[in-house]
């Protein structure tokens, strides 16, 4: 994912709804947005510019993941598919939907290129297209927080998982991502700390920017992304995660080693406050539930 804190230099922009017109986007608008950023983003995406998602938050997500090796699993939200296929090369039968077409089309096209055995499917994560209890694990790549009912997507993961399976996913972090954050930086450009506002808004607007790390060439005359986002606080987050029926097993909050802090500069504000929040919950077992009641 892109940050949003590199904007110390710009406006507020001017997509964001204003607070009192606030207007809860629905199904159909995000759709819409999210086919409209599909081509680029698949473009950029694998051209190497999405360097939080390659060089943090994917290392950390996978690294944090129980060995999947012969388990079903279901990527949702699964974009253009980059992470999906590290799920497959790990061993894992895997499904994958997200709900533009284009993200699926350019998927399948890498699929057929280069088979991993992934089934992509275009479908929505408030209505899985699958029985109760088809997968051992789901996950889900920096989706969940771009989809409006969260806690429906969150029910329809636990409905589709095996008793004992689990669900991992990321989001941008919730206290210190949205709806605002603003790198301060010190004029050698080295991060001195992160602006947090408006955190108890619990918000959908429209965020508009894309991969810092695009050449200024490449650059040129191409139209931000423009991304629905549903901001929650972190106890509405736990509160969806614990009312879906799921009991959370591990958080992290990825954060760039001096190392890749070094080497790419763009992610070392990560080392000041994290931007992303990974989770992984688990569907209680029947043996769970007796060592937990008793
Ligand atoms: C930030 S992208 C992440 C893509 C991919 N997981 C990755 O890590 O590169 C968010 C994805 O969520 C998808 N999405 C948004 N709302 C969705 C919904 N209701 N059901 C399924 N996918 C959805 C978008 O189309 C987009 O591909």
């Amino acid at each position: 994912m892109e940050v949003r804190g590199l904007r110390t230099t710009q406006k507020p922009k001017p997509h964001r709804y204003p607070r009192s017109k606030a207007k809860p986007m629905d199904l159909t608008n995000v759709v819409e947005y999210w086919e409209a950023n599909a081509e680029n983003w698949t473009r950029f995406s694998r051209a190497g510019y999405d360097v939080y998602r390659d060089t943090l938050n994917t290392p950390a997500f996978l690294a944090m993941l129980p060995p999947v090796d012969g388990l079903a699993g279901l990527d949702i939200g699964c974009g253009e598919g980059t992470n999906t296929r590290q799920l497959a090369r790990r061993g894992a039968r895997i499904h994958a939907i997200d709900i533009a077409p284009t993200f699926i089309r350019h998927a399948q096209t890498e699929e057929e290129r280069d088979p991993l055995g992934i089934m992509y499917q275009l479908a929505d994560a408030t209505a899985l297209p699958f029985p109760d209890t088809s997968f051992d694990f789901a996950t889900a790549f920096m989706s969940l927080m771009d989809m409006p009912d969260q806690d429906r997507a969150l029910a329809e993961a636990a409905r589709v998982l095996r008793p004992g399976g689990f669900l991992q996913f990321s989001i941008l972090h919730p206290c210190f991502a949205q709806p605002h954050r603003r790198v301060v930086r010190d004029a050698a450009g080295h991060t001195l700390a992160i602006e947090v506002a408006r955190y108890f808004e619990n918000s959908a607007f429209l965020d508009e920017w894309i991969f810092s790390a695009i050449p200024a060439e490449q650059r040129a005359g191409v139209e931000p992304f423009r991304i629905p986002v549903f901001h929650h606080t972190l106890s509405v987050w736990v509160d969806f995660i614990c009312r879906a029926g799921l009991v959370i097993e591990q958080f992290a909050e990825p954060q760039a080693s001096p190392e890749v802090a070094a080497a790419v500069p763009l992610v070392a504000d990560t080392r000041v406050a994290p931007l992303f929040l990974q989770v992984r919950a688990r569907k209680p077992s029947a043996s769970h539930l007796v060592r937990t009641f008793t």
